[in-house]
């Protein structure tokens, strides 16, 4: 029997699947979700827990799977809907997470790069039309403190925070939200583990940890489809206004607007993913521990929208 992998971000949602599905345990293949059943709500979070990232299905039910992500995400983009917006931004989270883990996977794949961005569009469409939508993007748990999770929060956060600061432009914004999306795309294969404080890190690991936005950019630029703006973000995300960024330590006039707003937002969700703090305390955290390193008005306007939000 032959089997094709299947990415578990995808399976988002309420629908019921018509295709059974299987883990794959010491080079065997054991069914774990049969036909009819859907993801809903516990049996996701389980999953999650299970830090898997990919299963699998029957090769012959490769066309099923497809028309099921095809019905999930139209449904989902649908404003018509009659799904809630809580479980349409899910699915939409899913599939933009999705996005994320094929290109970091592997970023010498064009179209992925391109599908990924044409993604990026329609998700900051929705963002910009369903008011509730971020709320519930937010309210997704990053459980397995993914890499692609994470970006696609940042996207996220990044999309309101442009818009209050009114940098309008909507090609550059869409761009901003790809390279938001994939900023870390050097930790995704990295064996540093990153979803911690960086003050729990040796001297060692934060030498290596503060050479990942260079490695990641050097990574994109390499690939001749990645946006410029896109490796620039990925370049320039850590660096902060005071200088004391990283790994260039650059100062606040040559550090690119979209690159700053984009670090602020990932100082937000690093604080959230990766170091449990309590979702109550991150606004303030925020201005505590930011202040300096980002503009006052990026910072205000950052707890604006979690005050709303979070
Ligand atoms: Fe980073
Ligand atoms: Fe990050």
């Amino acid at each position: 029997m032959s089997y094709s992998s299947i990415r578990v971000s995808t399976l988002r949602g309420d629908q019921h699947i018509d295709f059974d599905i299987y883990v794959k345990i010491n080079d065997k293949h054991i069914l774990y979700l049969r036909q009819g059943d859907s993801f809903e709500g516990d049996r996701l979070k389980r999953l999650k827990e299970k830090k898997l990232k990919k299963m699998f299905i029957l090769a012959d039910h490769e066309a099923r799977y497809r028309n099921y992500l095809q019905s999930n995400i139209e449904a989902a983009y649908d404003s018509k809907s009659t799904k809630s917006i809580e479980n349409r931004s899910q699915i939409i989270q899913g599939a933009q997470q999705a996005h994320a883990e094929e290109v970091m996977d592997n970023p010498g794949d064009q179209f992925a790069y391109e599908q990924a961005k044409s993604g990026m569009s329609k998700f900051f469409e929705f963002l910009e039309t369903e008011q509730k939508a971020l709320a519930h993007i937010l309210k997704i748990e990053n459980m397995d403190q993914s890499i692609a999770h994470h970006g696609v929060t940042v996207a996220s956060l990044s999309q309101s925070l442009a818009k209050a600061l009114g940098m309008g432009d909507s090609k550059m914004n869409q761009l901003m939200g790809l390279g938001a999306m994939l900023h870390d795309l050097e930790h995704f294969n990295s064996s540093l583990v990153v979803a911690r404080p960086l003050s729990q890190m040796t001297e060692a690991e934060l030498k290596i940890y503060k050479e990942h936005p260079r490695l990641g950019a050097q990574k994109a630029a390499d690939k001749k489809h990645f946006d410029q703006l896109v490796t620039q973000i990925i370049m320039q995300h850590e660096e902060t206004v005071d200088g004391k960024g990283f790994p260039q330590g650059l100062v606040e006039a040559k550090i690119d607007p979209y690159a700053l707003v984009v670090g602020c937002t990932n100082f937000v969700d690093r604080m959230i993913s990766f170091e449990a703090t309590p979702r109550q305390e991150v606004s303030k955290k925020l201005l505590i521990t930011g202040l300096g390193k980002y503009p006052l008005g990026h910072l205000k306007a950052l707890q604006g929208i979690l005050n709303q939000n979070l």
